[in-house]
Protein backbone atom coordinates (compact mmCIF):
# COMPACT_ATOMS: atom_id res chain seq x y z
CA UNK A 1 0.00 0.00 0.00
CA UNK A 2 1.33 3.36 -0.80
CA UNK A 3 1.46 6.07 2.00
CA UNK A 4 0.70 9.22 -0.28
CA UNK A 5 0.53 12.47 -0.05
CA UNK A 6 -0.89 14.02 3.04
CA UNK A 7 -1.85 17.45 1.22
CA UNK A 8 -3.21 16.34 -1.99
CA UNK A 9 -5.28 13.58 0.20
CA UNK A 10 -6.52 16.65 2.33
CA UNK A 11 -7.44 18.55 -0.77
CA UNK A 12 -9.08 16.02 -2.59
CA UNK A 13 -11.58 14.79 0.29
CA UNK A 14 -12.66 18.25 1.05
CA UNK A 15 -13.12 19.15 -2.69
CA UNK A 16 -15.13 15.41 -3.52
CA UNK A 17 -17.81 16.75 -0.79
CA UNK A 18 -18.97 18.96 -3.29
CA UNK A 19 -20.47 16.48 -5.20
CA UNK A 20 -22.66 15.12 -2.48
CA UNK A 21 -26.38 16.50 -2.09
CA UNK A 22 -29.09 16.19 0.51
CA UNK A 23 -31.19 12.62 0.28
CA UNK A 24 -28.25 10.70 -1.55
CA UNK A 25 -27.62 7.25 -0.81
CA UNK A 26 -23.64 7.42 -0.93
CA UNK A 27 -21.06 4.51 -0.79
CA UNK A 28 -18.70 5.58 1.57
CA UNK A 29 -14.74 3.76 0.76
CA UNK A 30 -11.75 2.77 2.55
CA UNK A 31 -8.40 4.13 3.69
CA UNK A 32 -7.44 7.84 4.70
CA UNK A 33 -8.45 9.71 1.59
CA UNK A 34 -12.20 8.76 2.32
CA UNK A 35 -11.45 9.52 6.01
CA UNK A 36 -10.62 13.41 5.31
CA UNK A 37 -13.86 12.74 2.90
CA UNK A 38 -15.97 11.75 5.58
CA UNK A 39 -14.79 13.93 8.27
CA UNK A 40 -15.21 16.95 5.85
CA UNK A 41 -18.68 15.57 4.86
CA UNK A 42 -19.97 15.17 8.54
CA UNK A 43 -19.55 19.04 9.18
CA UNK A 44 -21.58 19.97 6.45
CA UNK A 45 -25.27 20.92 6.39
CA UNK A 46 -26.13 17.85 3.88
CA UNK A 47 -27.75 14.84 5.51
CA UNK A 48 -27.04 11.41 3.47
CA UNK A 49 -27.50 7.82 3.82
CA UNK A 50 -23.72 6.27 3.62
CA UNK A 51 -23.48 2.35 2.65
CA UNK A 52 -19.96 1.29 3.92
CA UNK A 53 -17.19 -1.16 2.39
CA UNK A 54 -15.36 -1.69 5.79
CA UNK A 55 -16.16 -2.45 8.95
CA UNK A 56 -13.34 0.73 9.25
CA UNK A 57 -15.42 2.73 7.32
CA UNK A 58 -18.27 1.84 9.18
CA UNK A 59 -16.81 2.76 12.99
CA UNK A 60 -15.76 5.96 11.62
CA UNK A 61 -18.88 6.87 9.90
CA UNK A 62 -21.06 5.79 13.16
CA UNK A 63 -18.74 8.06 15.16
CA UNK A 64 -19.38 10.48 12.97
CA UNK A 65 -22.77 10.85 13.16
CA UNK A 66 -23.77 9.04 9.91
CA UNK A 67 -27.13 7.13 8.86
CA UNK A 68 -25.14 3.65 8.08
CA UNK A 69 -27.56 1.02 6.14
CA UNK A 70 -26.50 -1.75 3.98
CA UNK A 71 -26.51 -2.05 0.38
CA UNK A 72 -29.01 -4.63 0.74
CA UNK A 73 -31.45 -2.41 2.51
CA UNK A 74 -30.85 0.46 0.08
CA UNK A 75 -30.56 -1.33 -3.38
CA UNK A 76 -28.46 1.00 -4.95
CA UNK A 77 -25.90 3.60 -4.39
CA UNK A 78 -26.48 7.74 -6.22
CA UNK A 79 -22.37 8.76 -5.62
CA UNK A 80 -19.86 5.65 -4.25
CA UNK A 81 -16.68 7.75 -3.46
CA UNK A 82 -13.12 5.88 -2.65
CA UNK A 83 -9.76 6.05 -2.79
CA UNK A 84 -7.13 3.79 -4.63
CA UNK A 85 -3.43 2.75 -4.76
CA UNK A 86 -2.91 3.25 -7.79
CA UNK A 87 -3.84 4.93 -10.69
CA UNK A 88 -2.86 4.83 -14.66
CA UNK A 89 -3.56 7.30 -17.28
CA UNK A 90 -6.35 5.92 -18.28
CA UNK A 91 -8.00 5.76 -15.07
CA UNK A 92 -7.82 1.92 -14.68
CA UNK A 93 -7.16 1.61 -10.88
CA UNK A 94 -5.74 -0.71 -8.16
CA UNK A 95 -6.91 -0.81 -4.59
CA UNK A 96 -7.19 -3.10 -2.00
CA UNK A 97 -4.10 -2.19 -0.10
CA UNK A 98 -6.73 -2.09 2.93
CA UNK A 99 -7.89 -4.98 1.82
CA UNK A 100 -11.57 -4.03 1.47
CA UNK A 101 -11.84 -4.03 -2.60
CA UNK A 102 -14.19 -7.22 -2.55
CA UNK A 103 -16.83 -4.85 -0.98
CA UNK A 104 -15.40 -1.59 -2.70
CA UNK A 105 -15.98 -3.11 -6.11
CA UNK A 106 -19.40 -4.33 -4.68
CA UNK A 107 -20.41 -1.09 -4.06
CA UNK A 108 -19.42 0.81 -7.03
CA UNK A 109 -20.66 -1.51 -8.97
CA UNK A 110 -24.39 -0.95 -7.75
CA UNK A 111 -23.65 2.95 -7.98
CA UNK A 112 -24.78 5.52 -10.66
CA UNK A 113 -21.41 7.20 -10.31
CA UNK A 114 -18.20 6.27 -8.92
CA UNK A 115 -15.61 8.86 -8.46
CA UNK A 116 -12.51 8.03 -7.05
CA UNK A 117 -9.84 10.05 -5.08
CA UNK A 118 -6.13 10.25 -5.07
CA UNK A 119 -3.58 12.38 -4.71
CA UNK A 120 -1.09 12.82 -7.42
CA UNK A 121 1.89 10.16 -5.70
CA UNK A 122 -1.12 7.50 -6.98
CA UNK A 123 -1.01 8.73 -10.28
CA UNK A 124 1.49 6.30 -13.21
CA UNK A 125 1.58 5.62 -16.76
CA UNK A 126 1.10 1.90 -16.17
CA UNK A 127 -0.25 0.30 -12.71
CA UNK A 128 2.56 -2.13 -11.93
CA UNK A 129 1.88 -2.40 -7.98
CA UNK A 130 1.20 -6.29 -6.89
CA UNK A 131 -2.39 -6.75 -7.52
CA UNK A 132 -4.36 -8.01 -4.29
CA UNK A 133 -6.82 -10.65 -4.67
CA UNK A 134 -8.86 -12.02 -2.03
CA UNK A 135 -9.03 -16.00 -1.81
CA UNK A 136 -11.12 -18.69 -0.13
CA UNK A 137 -8.93 -19.95 2.22
CA UNK A 138 -10.35 -23.89 1.37
CA UNK A 139 -8.80 -23.05 -1.84
CA UNK A 140 -5.43 -20.90 -1.57
CA UNK A 141 -3.05 -23.21 -2.64
CA UNK A 142 -4.54 -24.09 -6.02
CA UNK A 143 -5.45 -20.50 -6.22
CA UNK A 144 -2.08 -19.92 -6.00
CA UNK A 145 -1.06 -22.41 -8.67
CA UNK A 146 -3.47 -20.70 -11.14
CA UNK A 147 -2.21 -17.38 -10.46
CA UNK A 148 1.10 -18.48 -11.24
CA UNK A 149 -0.16 -19.66 -14.65
CA UNK A 150 -1.26 -16.33 -15.22
CA UNK A 151 2.23 -15.37 -14.71
CA UNK A 152 1.99 -13.88 -10.79
CA UNK A 153 3.79 -14.03 -8.19
CA UNK A 154 1.44 -14.12 -5.07
CA UNK A 155 2.48 -13.66 -1.56
CA UNK A 156 -0.14 -14.02 1.19
CA UNK A 157 -0.80 -11.03 3.47
CA UNK A 158 0.29 -11.46 7.22
CA UNK A 159 -1.68 -9.13 9.25
CA UNK A 160 1.18 -7.49 11.21
CA UNK A 161 -0.65 -7.66 14.51
CA UNK A 162 -1.28 -11.00 15.07
CA UNK A 163 0.47 -14.29 13.90
CA UNK A 164 -0.67 -15.87 10.52
CA UNK A 165 -2.56 -14.53 7.19
CA UNK A 166 -4.64 -11.38 7.05
CA UNK A 167 -7.93 -12.50 7.49
CA UNK A 168 -10.36 -9.97 5.49
CA UNK A 169 -14.03 -8.67 6.65
CA UNK A 170 -15.26 -11.25 4.85
CA UNK A 171 -13.47 -14.11 6.20
CA UNK A 172 -11.03 -14.90 3.30
CA UNK A 173 -7.28 -14.68 2.91
CA UNK A 174 -5.41 -11.65 0.19
CA UNK A 175 -2.61 -13.12 -2.21
CA UNK A 176 -0.70 -10.03 -2.93
CA UNK A 177 0.36 -10.39 -6.52
CA UNK A 178 2.95 -9.61 -8.48
CA UNK A 179 2.44 -9.47 -12.56
CA UNK A 180 5.24 -6.87 -13.81
CA UNK A 181 3.82 -3.78 -15.53
CA UNK A 182 0.15 -4.46 -16.29
CA UNK A 183 -0.08 -3.59 -20.01
CA UNK A 184 -3.93 -4.98 -20.38
CA UNK A 185 -5.60 -4.62 -17.33
CA UNK A 186 -9.15 -5.64 -18.52
CA UNK A 187 -7.58 -8.56 -19.72
CA UNK A 188 -6.01 -9.86 -16.89
CA UNK A 189 -8.70 -8.58 -14.29
CA UNK A 190 -11.13 -11.39 -16.10
CA UNK A 191 -8.45 -13.89 -16.17
CA UNK A 192 -8.14 -13.21 -12.35
CA UNK A 193 -11.91 -13.67 -11.90
CA UNK A 194 -12.15 -16.78 -13.78
CA UNK A 195 -10.10 -18.98 -11.32
CA UNK A 196 -12.33 -20.24 -8.95
CA UNK A 197 -11.70 -20.17 -5.23
CA UNK A 198 -10.68 -16.30 -5.94
CA UNK A 199 -13.54 -13.81 -4.62
CA UNK A 200 -12.69 -10.51 -5.84
CA UNK A 201 -9.30 -9.07 -7.04
CA UNK A 202 -7.91 -5.17 -6.85
CA UNK A 203 -7.88 -4.17 -10.23
CA UNK A 204 -10.81 -1.82 -11.25
CA UNK A 205 -10.13 -1.69 -14.83
CA UNK A 206 -12.37 1.16 -16.39
CA UNK A 207 -14.94 1.49 -13.46
CA UNK A 208 -14.58 4.67 -12.32
CA UNK A 209 -16.38 7.64 -14.11
CA UNK A 210 -13.97 10.03 -12.96
CA UNK A 211 -10.67 10.10 -11.04
CA UNK A 212 -9.76 13.37 -8.86
CA UNK A 213 -6.42 14.26 -7.90
CA UNK A 214 -4.92 16.19 -5.20
CA UNK A 215 -2.00 18.20 -4.83
CA UNK A 216 -0.22 20.91 -3.39
CA UNK A 217 -1.30 22.75 -6.55
CA UNK A 218 -5.06 21.88 -6.01
CA UNK A 219 -7.62 19.50 -7.32
CA UNK A 220 -7.48 18.35 -11.38
CA UNK A 221 -9.42 15.39 -12.77
CA UNK A 222 -7.53 13.56 -14.42
CA UNK A 223 -7.98 12.66 -18.88
CA UNK A 224 -9.44 16.32 -18.48
C1 LIG B 1 -8.72 -0.24 0.62
O1 LIG B 1 -8.67 -1.60 0.49
C2 LIG B 1 -8.09 0.42 -0.57
O2 LIG B 1 -8.70 0.05 -1.76
C3 LIG B 1 -8.08 1.92 -0.39
O3 LIG B 1 -9.11 2.53 -1.10
C4 LIG B 1 -6.76 2.41 -0.84
O4 LIG B 1 -5.77 1.66 -0.17
C5 LIG B 1 -6.56 3.90 -0.57
O5 LIG B 1 -6.19 4.14 0.75
P1 LIG B 1 -5.61 5.54 1.21
O6 LIG B 1 -6.63 6.57 0.91
O7 LIG B 1 -5.37 5.37 2.70
O8 LIG B 1 -4.31 5.79 0.49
Amino acid sequence: KRDGSDVGKEVVGERVVELVESGMVVGFGTGSTVGVFLRELAGRDVDVVGVCTSFDTELLARRLGFDVRSLSSVGSVDLAVDGADQVDFDGNLIKGGGAAHFREKVVASFSDRFVCIVDDTKVDSELDLPVPIEVAPFALENVLGEIGCLGGEGVLRSCGEKDGPLVTDNGNFVVDTDFGRIQKPERLSKEISCITGVVEHGLFPGMADSVLVGSSDGVRELRE
